[in-house]
């Protein structure tokens, strides 16, 4: 299959006349699978009330059946033709960050395609804040389930290049929307119980999700590093974002994390260092790449996937990572590393 790519420029206010948009909404409409930039990280998008356009998701992407999808909609109204009903804290919170990176999980209508939920009773929905999404799910006018559009295990993509590398020849389209911003994927929240439960921390923190519901917001218990509790979030479970060298997460000082790097380098080991702009010329090893600064942690979480990436082109057995604060958007910083890392921690 030939893969177009689409290059929209979004500095100009986009409509649904724009020609690239309106190809890329025909070809969901008949069912084909596109890629398109989001706030967060690039989906690849199919029609979600279709069984046999969503199918062509999880073979592009050698996604395993049982991890369901987030369901995208282009306004608020078309959630109800989604979901059985919106409870209290669900509606608080779509006021306040819809469009936005939150994902919510809500009891589902028979509408939206079976595989699309993996079978489970609830859906995963959210209201992207980006134009060319907007756009193209107002031109679309279907509800579009979107994983992130990398190839299953692989770092999730930030621009259109890592989509193509991931998925040319197996998807019919990518728009081209640039970098996206925030960088890492939704925050999902399960609002099917009592409390709303983070199920996957992301862009939108626990600290602004209470402030919002006004009320206590739970953490998935498998989410506090129990590796031997089953997550709600049946993604959750799987290895990630893994870069082709392994990865561990070293808790520790510059020396430390040098020590360590000496250390592999003289067992013949090629070495490679995830760090920030403010170590960046400090460290002695065969690829020393900064990811964003580490003062401002939104610049960590927009680089992190296109740093992990980029460690692939210098053909390493081992990186080594420094650790982040689990504060504010830390937490889903150390989240995707700690999954990218395959649970390797070394403690000073
Ligand atoms: O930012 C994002 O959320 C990106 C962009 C493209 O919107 N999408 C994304 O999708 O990250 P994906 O498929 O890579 O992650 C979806 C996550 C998975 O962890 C999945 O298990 C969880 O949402 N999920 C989906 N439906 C669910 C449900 N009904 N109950 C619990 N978890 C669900
Ligand atoms: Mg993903």
């Amino acid at each position: 299959m030939k893969t177009e790519t689409w290059c929209v420029d979004n500095t100009v206010e986009l409509s649904t006349d724009n020609p690239h948009i309106i190809e890329a909404a025909n070809l969901l409409k008949r069912g084909e699978v596109v890629a398109f930039p989001t706030e967060t990280v690039y989906g690849l998008g199919a029609n979600a009330l279709s069984e046999r356009a969503v199918e062509k998701i999880f073979v592009a992407k050698g996604r395993p059946s049982d991890n369901p999808l987030i369901v995208h909609i282009g306004s608020k109204e078309q959630l109800q033709d989604l979901v059985q009903s919106v409870t209290p804290h669900a509606h608080k919170l779509i006021e306040q960050f819809w469009p936005g990176p939150l994902t919510l999980v809500l009891p589902k209508k028979a509408a939206v395609a079976h595989n699309v939920t993996a079978g489970l009773e609830s859906v995963a929905i959210r209201m992207p804040n980006h134009p060319v999404a907007l756009t193209l799910l107002k031109a679309a006018n279907v509800p579009i389930a979107a994983p992130s559009a990398n190839l299953s295990g692989k770092p999730s993509p930030t621009e259109a290049k890592h989509v193509y590398a991931d998925l040319a020849g197996k998807i019919a389209g990518i728009l081209d929307g640039g970098v996206t911003g925030v960088g890492l994927e939704s925050t999902v929240v399960d609002c099917t119980t009592e409390l709303p439960i983070i199920l996957r921390p992301g862009g939108v923190t626990k600290e602004q999700l209470e402030e919002a519901v006004d009320c206590e917001v739970l953490v998935d218990k498998a989410l506090q590093h129990d590796v031997h509790i089953a997550p709600r979030s049946p993604g959750m479970k799987y290895v990630h974002y893994a870069p082709d060298a392994p990865l561990q997460i070293v808790e520790g000082d510059l020396a430390f994390i040098q020590a360590i790097v000496n250390d592999a380098r003289k067992a013949g080991k090629r070495v490679g260092v995830l760090t920030t702009t403010e170590q960046v010329n400090k460290y002695e090893a065969d690829a020393v790449l900064a990811c964003g600064e580490r003062k401002n942690l939104t610049s960590v979480a927009q680089q992190l996937f296109a740093t992990l990436r980029s460690f692939n082109t210098y053909d390493l057995d081992v990186i080594f990572s420094e650790s982040f604060p689990r504060e504010g958007i830390g937490e889903a910083i150390m989240n995707r590393l700690t999954k990218a890392a395959g649970g390797h921690v070394i403690k000073y």
